[in-house]
């Protein structure tokens, strides 16, 4: 009946033209949308949101509550991050007004070179040939960073003792948690992958029967590393009984990740990248991610109020946006890469010269085909992974953090022993200049594979303060590429169309990402007519259902705090 009204609302909707709608959550709009004095959290799933609300109300700090979350959501949502993982997070410390960026990013094993998928269709595994080996199996795992990053964000600006904050994880990964539908969906689609490795089997096809919703997902052996982490310290991951355990289930397998790259890892602390937009400042995640270049760059070619008075939504709105996103993501394939590798001209990128020209190339009046025309198909790869979470507490201190093992499940496998699921990120580098990644994001020289380097990534952990320098919004979003347009639309949405970080976050959503030439839209976004003309002005317009991402962002009211969970998703905001 509820849904009948929904669809009755949106059919007047388009009757009158209004112009983008808001999506229709599944569930009651409560469980996205929290007030609170004090301070609030929003992140995927809600017994990670417990777990961090839990930790502020008991006198911990965002980061304590961040760190505990993170522990929880690896555990609740193994398909989308964990331990054997990677990803980024930006602070901001209420005392000083100061703010950080971590890079806990996963890297290149020692042993990784350009050209080591070059020629092999297959990873062959005790005799099982296994297609897509920068996906699937052993040599698709990048060194992971999360447990470092924890570790070291906690000991730099923690307030309660870290061994405090495995209390949820640990209960959740031995007593189980009741299997939901997204992660029935995602153990289904990954099944070929999961099958093949016995202590992945073992977990989530148990007498090789996928898990489906209403099941319990036991995790005995990751309760049992997380224990051993909670008393040796998260370093153990690098450096003790948990590291070994990693680096057997490498051998066993001819994977590359050694002893000396566990060892090695370093968490690094880069200088957020800063832009500015109507008096607001935006601190983004520098390369290597490229989500926050991008989003600097969309907003610095945009005349401030140009997109408003174009109206929210409108076919020349769009088509504006649209012309932007295909410009910056074909920046994003020929100069994105590692820093430390490569020279990426940010600078040059983010100038107002540089960015006059792009906007000057557009043409009002009709579509730019992207250069080249390559068929990659991106709808197949959608998929519920990734995870971002965001935190504030009761003295203002925020954080913004996004994790991933990259592909649903990683690499799907599990270290024998470990419960923990090594990632699949090595997929996320530029192969060669004519495949495209899981995610149909093409590259370049910028972004292949050496030792050591990190991958390209497209996780946009973004702040913005006030023209006091005050906390004013955090947001971020998994969703591969959509990450940086569904993280740049929200904050387009409440930044340029003032609208309130609900409705912002509602808003149906767009994408174009150069390669492939096609702009995506969400069902009900556009109208029929607006769809028209936009394919008159020469866009392929395809509506996609689902992977527009799933933001979780926390902005500053009059009264204290506002958190949004994406009514896209099964997430849980929170606030006191
Ligand atoms: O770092 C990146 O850009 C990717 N590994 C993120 C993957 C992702 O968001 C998958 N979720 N849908």
């Amino acid at each position: 009946m509820e849904k009948c009204w929904s669809l009755w609302l949106i059919f007047l909707a388009l009757g009158c033209q209004t112009s983008f709608f808001p999506t229709q959550p599944h569930r009651s709009l409560e469980q996205y949308h929290a007030k609170g004095k004090n301070g609030g959290i929003s992140t995927a799933h809600p017994l990670a949101s417990e777990a961090g609300l839990a930790v502020l109300k008991s006198g911990g700090n965002a980061i304590d509550a961040a760190v505990a979350a993170s522990l929880v959501i690896s555990v609740v949502r193994p398909q989308s991050t964990g331990i054997g993982g990677g990803g980024f997070m930006l602070l901001y410390d209420a005392k000083s007004s100061t703010s950080k960026a971590y890079d806990f990013r996963e890297r290149a094993p020692l042993l990784a070179t350009r050209d080591m998928y070059a020629d092999s269709e297959y990873f062959i595994y005790k005799g099982l040939k296994i297609p897509k080996p920068s996906i699937n199996g052993h040599l698709a795992v990048g060194v992971p960073g999360l447990a470092l990053g924890l570790a070291q964000v906690h000991r730099d600006h923690g307030s309660i003792p870290i061994e405090k904050l495995f209390t949820d994880a640990i209960k959740h990964a031995e007593e189980g948690i009741e299997v939901y539908p997204q992660l029935a969906e995602a153990i289904e689609n990954r099944r070929g992958v999961l099958v093949s490795f016995a202590a992945s089997r073992k977990i989530f096809l148990p007498g090789d029967k996928p898990l489906k919703v209403g099941d319990r997902l036991i995790q005995k052996d990751l309760g049992q590393t997380l224990r051993i982490l909670q008393k040796n310290g998260l370093e153990d991951f690098y450096t003790g009984s948990i590291g070994k355990k990693i680096v057997d289930e490498m051998e066993s397998a001819n994977g590359l990740i050694s002893k000396d790259d566990l060892k090695s890892y370093k968490v690094k602390t880069p200088k957020p990248l800063t832009g500015g937009y109507q008096g607001y400042q935006l601190l983004t995640m520098p390369p290597p991610s490229s989500g926050g270049v991008h989003i600097l760059q969309v907003f610095n070619a945009l005349e401030p109020g140009e997109l408003e008075s174009l109206g929210v939504g409108t076919t020349e709105a769009t088509h504006l946006l649209t012309e932007l996103l295909k410009r910056v993501f074909a920046d994003r394939a020929k100069y994105l890469g590692d820093p430390e590798f490569v020279k990426v001209p940010i600078q040059g990128l983010l100038s107002q010269g540089y960015l006059k020209q792009l906007r000057n190339s557009i043409d009002m009046q009709k579509a730019t085909p992207a250069k080249v025309l390559r068929n990659p198909d991106p709808y197949l790869y959608e998929s519920p992974s990734t995870t971002h979470l965001t935190v504030v507490d009761k003295v203002g201190n925020v954080v913004s953090t996004t994790q991933t093992i990259n592909y649903s499940f990683g690499s799907g496998v599990v270290a024998e022993g470990t419960g923990i699921i090594l990632n699949n990120e090595m997929d996320d580098f530029s192969l060669n200049q004519d495949t495209p990644n899981v995610y149909g994001l093409m590259g370049s020289e910028a972004n292949e594979i050496r030792a050591k380097k990190t991958m390209l990534s497209s996780m946009s952990p973004t702040l913005v303060l006030d023209s006091n320098g005050k906390f004013f919004l955090a947001l971020g979003s998994p969703g591969g590429p959509k990450i940086i347009t569904a993280t740049l639309q929200v904050l387009l949405n409440v930044l340029e169309h003032k609208q309130s970080l609900l409705d912002a976050v509602r808003l149906y959503r767009v994408h174009h990402q150069w390669m492939p030439d096609y702009l995506q839209v969400e069902p009900f976004s556009l109208t029929k007519k607006r769809k028209k003309r936009l394919s008159l002005m020469g866009h392929l317009v395809k509506e996609a259902g689902e992977g527009f991402g799933d933001v979780h962002g926390i902005i500053k009211s009059a009264e204290g705090y506002e958190a949004v969970s994406d009514p896209r998703s099964d997430g849980l905001a929170l606030a006191y």
